[in-house]
């Protein structure tokens, strides 16, 4: 790649389910070094989501509302397919330990093998290295408490959807 081809824009992808303080501390200190960081949430039906597309974008944009340089969007299919409809090469994503490393690399040596885009790594905050979207929801699901973890939004929401179904001492 030339000069001329260096970019502006990066893609944060995920399937933010929800967004948990972790994608957001990555996003914040990605949009630092980007004219524009494009987080892009993935529809993911494959793997039947607590909260629908719609829920997921709307938490994503408060989480990120101080932000002034982000823009919330959303993508079917392949991630490289975005990537070329929006004429963007560089992906960012997060890397919390070593066994987020292999599936990471897979994904990002396929997605230069597929469409020259390259992917640059957030090494996460060691405060937010345990934590995932799937364990958040375990918490919550049975009465455990979130706050610490999740932006306020995200734990209302979490409260009301799991409101009543679940008790700690099943
Ligand atoms: O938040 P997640 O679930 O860890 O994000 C994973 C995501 C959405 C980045 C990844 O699954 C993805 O890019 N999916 C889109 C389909 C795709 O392009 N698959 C091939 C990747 S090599």
């Amino acid at each position: 790649m030339n000069a001329s081809a260096r970019s502006a824009v990066a893609v944060c992808p995920g399937t933010f389910d929800p967004v948990t303080n972790g994608h957001v501390d990555v996003i914040e200190r990605a949009a630092v070094h980007f004219d524009q960081l494009l987080v892009a949430c993935l529809r993911n039906v494959g793997k039947k989501p607590l909260f629908e597309l719609e829920r997921r974008v709307e938490l994503l944009s408060s989480a990120t509302a101080h932000l002034d340089n982000i823009e919330i969007a959303t993508f079917d299919g392949l991630l490289v397919d975005f990537c070329r409809q929006r004429d963007v090469r560089i992906v960012v994503r997060g890397l919390r330990a070593v066994s987020d490393f292999e599936s990471e690399l897979e994904m990002a040596q396929m997605n230069h093998t597929l469409a020259d885009v390259e992917t640059f790594f957030v090494a996460t905050s060691p405060l937010h290295s345990s934590l995932s979207s799937t364990l958040v929801k375990e918490v919550a699901r049975f009465g455990g408490d979130v706050t610490p973890f999740v932006p306020s939004a995200v734990n209302h929401s979490l409260r009301t959807q799991f409101a009543g179904k679940g008790t700690r001492h099943e």
